[in-house]
């Protein structure tokens, strides 16, 4: 369970590791809490959740107080950190099943971002060199780990940000889907790294952001982290985009990715498939930016992705009023799979990649 949201900052003195002044989630100095940026209560209120134990961790990640697919990997590898502080009174072998357990009870919150099962992975081989360690080093160790997932991720999406950039060019409109920003990620974002380091080159960048019913992430959070760093941000309705295409209103898309298959599929927020279609229709390029962990060399294309189903309620209401009559059925996937013959490029930290010929062997 959280604790009440507090509205201040919870770090006191020390910069949060996202390099802004407001973060998706961060670890307590004393490597005891975490504090998540509530954004299920942006943009009205900006408030964050603390958490003190890994069940904490996997609610926030299930409820969606954090979300995007490196969040929530990163506040995977942060829950590790509060179960290895549970759990720093148990003998070596059950330390070691007990981390595991954790980690399954972080990945069974949502399938579909392999960033997650990507960070449990990375602290359960950290965990099993923990042998021979005492409980506090074994939990320093973690929280140490933890934080450098975070740190690289942040400089992973300044990177790849700066890869981007190259490809747009001054005055361009750029369409984006979701929220693949700061509030997605360590900090910076993803395909808002690459409109960020777009316009951190003197480039006039306008961005069009697609709703993205039934959550919103579009017109909640995209709109409100460009609007806050003062970049010219206009929400569109999703069904909206074929119509402004036409009209020659758009330049260029770039997306975020939850999961990038081997042969270059891209799952990615529900409603990108289309978007991506409308852009070769109007022979737009559509780009793709993620981390070099939303690759899944184990998946060999896109049929393999499991999309996770959400609740009924978020289709079914908004705003706590109803919109279908009692009984009526809903189909909520909360992701689709474009195919890689329709991504122009992917951005990661590693440079520019061929979809088709992603560098997976390096
Ligand atoms: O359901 P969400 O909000 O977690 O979906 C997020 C997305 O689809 C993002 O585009 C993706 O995770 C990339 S975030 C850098």
């Amino acid at each position: 369970m959280s604790k009440q949201p507090s509205s201040k900052p919870p770090w006191g003195e020390s910069e949060p590791l996202s390099g802004a002044s407001y973060s998706a989630i961060e670890l307590g100095l004393d490597n005891d809490r975490i504090f998540v940026l509530d954004q299920l209560a942006l943009p009205v209120d900006e408030t964050y959740r603390e958490y003190g134990d890994c069940a904490g961790a996997a609610e926030a990640i299930r409820d969606m107080v954090v979300r995007g697919a490196p969040a929530i990997g990163i506040t995977a590898a942060y829950g590790m950190v509060l179960a290895a502080r549970a759990f720093s009174g148990l003998g070596a072998d059950d330390y070691q099943k007990a981390m595991a357990r954790a980690g399954e009870q972080l990945e069974a919150t949502r399938p579909t971002a392999v960033n997650l099962s990507w960070a449990v992975a990375c602290c359960l081989r950290r965990a099993a060199s923990h042998a021979e360690q005492t409980g506090s080093d074994r939990h320093a160790d973690m929280a140490e780990l933890a934080r450098q997932i975070h740190r690289d991720d942040v400089a992973a999406c300044k990177t790849m940000g700066r890869h981007g950039a190259a490809r747009l060019q001054d005055g361009m409109t750029v369409l984006t889907h979701c929220n693949a920003g700061a509030l997605a990620t360590g900090g910076y974002g993803s395909a808002l790294g690459v409109i960020r380091g777009a316009v951190e080159t003197g480039k006039k960048i306008r961005v069009l952001a697609s709703e993205t019913r039934p959550y919103l992430q579009g017109a909640r959070l995209t709109a409100w982290e460009l609007h806050r760093d003062g970049i010219d941000v206009t929400v569109i309705t999703d069904n909206m985009v074929g119509h402004c295409m036409q009209l020659g209103k758009i330049d260029a898309v770039v997306v975020g990715a939850d999961r990038i298959a081997a042969n270059g599929d891209v799952a990615n927020k529900i409603g990108t498939y289309s978007h991506a279609c409308l852009a070769r229709a109007h022979e737009r390029p559509f780009y793709v930016a993620a981390p070099w962990s939303t690759v899944d060399a184990a998946t060999a294309h896109g049929e393999e992705i499991c999309i996770e189903q959400r609740e009924r309620e978020q289709i079914a209401r908004v705003g706590g009023r109803q919109l279908l009559p009692d009984g009526v059925a809903v189909y909520n996937p909360a992701f689709d799979v474009t195919p890689a013959g329709l991504v122009t490029a992917i951005f990661t930290e590693r440079g520019e990649h061929d979809p088709g010929d992603l560098p997976l062997g390096q």
